[in-house]
């Protein structure tokens, strides 16, 4: 029996390694074409400014919520819910978030709403940034990024707890474990703090995105470029990762690498009491069948499903015998310790200036 679910796993997997090769071949052939097509030339991107800027229309739209008195400016989750599969997603998955900063007293923005941030020229995977910067603005110390197609299914987790102040991002990445995913992100969410460093680096990942050409390194995991011929692999997925080649401990001692499964667990490598269920790659019925019925039967507040509803097993996890969720991420934050995964940066270490000199030395 064992063995023939590991042939099955096997099959399954290999399956999964040829659609990501493809896609990706797809996405950079995609890319190139949509470059020559348009005839580039150069780009007129407005990268914000690195340092504190007034977003007054921001501040003033009427659609913020109603609960700023209870907001301590801690952290907000913010959010860009545009087009029709992330409006009709976001029906579900947008109350949900509000709800869930509203019991913390974070902040929620859905920036999708607020008109006045202009979309990027590369769409909306570059959007975020701006949004993250824009939070920063009003005032808040931590930002969550958080994709339409994510649940927040526990709202006993405090998103704080995540939020060490020793680092300025907080990236979660595929575990040790996984060979072909091992430290590479997801990007649904993330955590950024508001400092000096992180406003450089957002503005320098501004400015990379729009340059058209970028240096090659290594193959990460031994299949994945993370530019190639001047496309940045699933945007800015590739280009996190291309940051962290080009700027090494100048970037990395400034980041903490964190599990999915600490806040952005995919379906179905999620565990009953995680934080989050993000479903990237799926179609919209898909989705919206995954969330209602994990919603029928999930208690919000403790994170418990009802394991006795017959609708449980069309949502359940893959490993249904997990440990407590808070063990699986202490684990995992173990593991990546003992990697040297996480190091916070010494006294002569990650400096910003590196980002400032690259920035200019590309727009000249
Ligand atoms: C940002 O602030 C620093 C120090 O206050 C100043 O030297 C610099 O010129 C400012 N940069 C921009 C782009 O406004
Ligand atoms: C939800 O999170 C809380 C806080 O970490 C934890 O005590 C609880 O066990 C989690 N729920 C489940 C079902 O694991």
């Amino acid at each position: 029996m064992r063995n023939i679910v590991l042939l099955a796993c096997t099959a399954l997997l290999t399956l999964a390694l040829c659609n990501i090769i493809a896609v990706t071949t797809d996405h950079v052939e995609r890319a190139l074409a949509m470059k020559r097509r348009s005839n580039p030339g150069p780009t007129s991107l407005l990268i914000p400014s690195i340092n504190t800027s007034q977003n007054e229309p921001i501040q003033k739209h009427p659609s913020l919520p109603a609960q700023l008195a209870l907001d301590n400016k801690q952290l907000a989750i913010i959010t860009f819910a545009k087009g029709a599969s992330a409006e009709q997603i976001g029906k579900i998955t947008l109350p949900n978030k509000q709800r869930y900063a509203q019991k913390h007293g974070y902040g929620y923005y859905n920036f999708a709403e607020l008109s006045a941030l202009p979309l990027d020229a590369q769409g909306m995977y570059f959007t975020k940034f701006r949004s993250i910067l824009a939070t920063f603005d009003m005032g808040y110390e931590w930002v969550l990024w958080s994709d339409a197609d994510a649940l927040f299914m526990n709202f006993s987790v405090p998103l704080l707890e995540f939020a060490d102040p020793l680092y300025d991002f907080i990236l979660p990445v595929g575990e040790p474990a996984n060979k072909m995913y091992a430290k590479v992100p997801n990007n649904g969410h993330f955590m950024f703090k508001n400092s000096a460093w992180s406003r450089a680096y957002i503005a320098y990942i501004l400015q990379a995105s729009s340059q058209g050409h970028c240096e090659q390194y290594g193959l990460i995991n031994g299949w994945l470029q993370a530019c190639d011929r001047g496309v940045f692999w699933l945007d800015d997925q590739g280009l996190l990762v291309w940051t962290q080649q080009k700027f090494g401990r100048h970037v990395t001692c400034h980041t903490k690498h964190v599990s999915f499964n600490h806040f952005d667990s995919e379906y179905p490598w999620y565990n009953e009491g995680d934080l989050v269920l993000h479903l990237p790659g799926r179609s919209l019925p898909d989705r919206v069948r995954i969330f209602e019925t994990l919603l029928a039967i999930l208690d919000l507040e403790s994170g418990k499903l009802d394991r006795k509803d017959a609708r449980f097993e069309s949502v359940r996890m893959d490993n249904i015998h997990h440990q407590p969720a808070a063990n699986v991420r202490l684990e995992m934050e173990a593991a990546f310790e003992s990697l040297g995964w996480n190091k916070p940066c010494g006294a002569h270490e990650g400096n910003p200036d590196v980002f400032m000199g690259a920035t200019k030395s590309q727009t000249q």
